[in-house]
């Protein structure tokens, strides 16, 4: 066969392209280079190359799990200094990633995850409550009070911790931790490679973060292991469950990492698809009175249940269609297996980290028409979904390495959509308000406030 090289934008020496990226939104830069260069091109950071792939049908061979498998790259390698072979974090050859999978796959099951509804209505009773109070006048910042909201449900669902970060002004030690842990994670990429003491503070107060949150989970672990507890989540799990592969159970150190993966990969990612969601109900207006039918008709005005949740096919394909346009994972990174040709003509050496450009992938206009970039929640209607092409939509990752956490995140954001909807009329804060990103380890909006007036009385 005729090979051709990857097409490669002009760089400067030593620094390579790392000037072509911008540090406070890489995924922009990533796509424009897409528009000028096309659907594949390969860029020079320090220390790596890596291969940018934005068509489904290049998407659909990075997918395929014989040539390609998933490797830490960028903010998920710096990640690792805190929550090592984490589920999220592993390399697929590591241990610790087989184990914790095979003993926690079961809990992430459909009953163990129904069995999470009563403290997810807790979490989100909690915000209806600090929205109704709030009233209808004051501008609501969405993805802060989602955040707040997937954080508590996270911590109370998986550890039986209470965050309680909605009757707080100051955010739990943890959480500030955290989101600063994760931001120096990502700002660490996207740095001239200088000596380390010209970053020394930085990597100071990095190391301090880390503390904190082992600390914290430290803490909860040991609690749960000196008294009698007959809760049934992710933490039990982790204690009680033998892999069955190898017949060992999980160690401290891997279930601390893996409560801290939890609460990482867990919260940002429903909060922005939340975020998202209502920004495009705002923006939509017929969407969202079909949205609001839909709850009105099968839940009505009593309580919600656990039954409902597959009952409403329509916010279903919202909360699809939101994914397709704005993923909270935008990229999604592999590395070939053996040399080989992707497109039946570029070569791409063994071990070069390649990325799924799923936000482009997602509006491929020979998988979803010239109308690609408009949201209509039809197109994600069971009957259509089912008849995408494979690998057409991968909002929640790939194969073995695919989201663990997906049955929960979709529990709980049908279930905030029902009881917010149920509960209130939005309106944009202000009516001329259109997206902007904003990037951390995840996308989510930038600067989107609405305002919550009550329908009747709270449910
Ligand atoms: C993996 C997306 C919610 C835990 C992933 C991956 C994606 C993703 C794209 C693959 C990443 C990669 O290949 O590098 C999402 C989205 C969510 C969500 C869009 C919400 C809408 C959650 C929740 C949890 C969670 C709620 C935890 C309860 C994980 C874990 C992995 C993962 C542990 C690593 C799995 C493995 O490699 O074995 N997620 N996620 N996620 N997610 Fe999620």
């Amino acid at each position: 066969t005729e090979t051709v090289p990857i097409p490669e934008p002009p760089g400067l020496p030593l620094i390579g392209h790392i000037t072509s990226i911008d540090q406070t939104y890489p995924l922009g830069s990533f796509m424009d280079l897409a528009e000028k260069h096309g659907d594949i091109y390969r860029l020079r950071l320090p220390g790596r190359t890596v291969v940018v792939c934005s068509n489904h049908a290049l998407v659909d061979e990075l997918c395929n799990e014989k040539r390609f498998k998933k490797v830490p790259a960028g903010a998920l390698k710096e990640i690792r200094d805190g929550v090592h072979d984490g589920l999220f974090t592993a390399y697929l050859e590591e241990p610790n990633w087989g184990i914790a999978h095979r003993v926690l796959m079961p809990a992430f099951g459909p009953i163990s995850i129904r069995g999470m509804f009563d403290e997810m209505h807790d979490i989100a009773t909690q915000l209806t409550m600090k929205w109704a109070r709030y009233g209808s006048s004051n501008p609501i910042l969405a993805t802060d009070d989602f955040t707040r909201l997937t954080l508590d449900t996270l911590a109370l669902c998986a550890m039986g911790f209470r965050f309680n970060s909605f009757y707080t002004q100051d955010l739990h030690p943890f959480i500030d931790a955290m989101g600063d842990f994760l931001t120096e994670s990502g700002a660490k990429t996207q740095r001239p490679p200088l000596p380390a003491w010209f970053y020394r503070n930085q990597e100071e107060k990095f190391r301090s973060d880390i503390a904190t949150l082992r600390k914290t989970a430290e803490e909860v672990l040991e609690e749960r292991k000196s008294g009698e507890s007959a809760r049934k989540d992710l933490l039990a799990a982790m204690l009680k469950g033998v892999d069955p592969k190898s017949g060992v159970s999980m160690t401290d150190q891997s279930i601390i990492d893996n409560l801290i993966t939890f609460l990482i990969a867990g919260h940002e990612t429903t909060s922005g698809l939340l975020s998202f969601t209502f920004y495009e109900l705002l923006k939509n207006p017929t969407v969202y009175r079909k949205a609001q039918e839909e709850v009105d008709r099968v839940v009505g005005k009593g309580p919600i249940k656990v039954e409902h949740m597959s009952k409403l096919p329509y916010i279903s394909a919202i909360l699809r269609e939101t994914l397709r346009l704005d993923s909270p994972i935008p990229m999604i990174s592999v590395q070939a297996i053996e040399d080989t040709l992707l497109g039946g003509k570029y070569p791409v050496h063994t071990g070069e980290p390649c990325v799924m450009m799923i936000k482009k992938s997602h509006t491929d206009p020979l998988v979803y028409g010239e109308d690609s970039l408009e949201y209509k929640p039809e197109r994600m209607m069971d009957e259509n979904f089912e008849k995408l092409p494979k690998n057409a939509w991968k909002p929640f990752g790939n194969g073995v390495r695919g989201c663990i956490g997906r049955p929960f995140a979709w529990q709980e954001a049908v279930l905030v959509m029902v009881m917010l909807l149920q509960n209130f009329n939005f309106v944009l804060d202000d009516p001329n308000y259109s997206l902007r990103h904003k990037q951390t380890l995840t996308i989510k909006p930038n600067g989107f406030y609405m305002r919550a007036i009550l329908r009747d009385g709270l449910t």
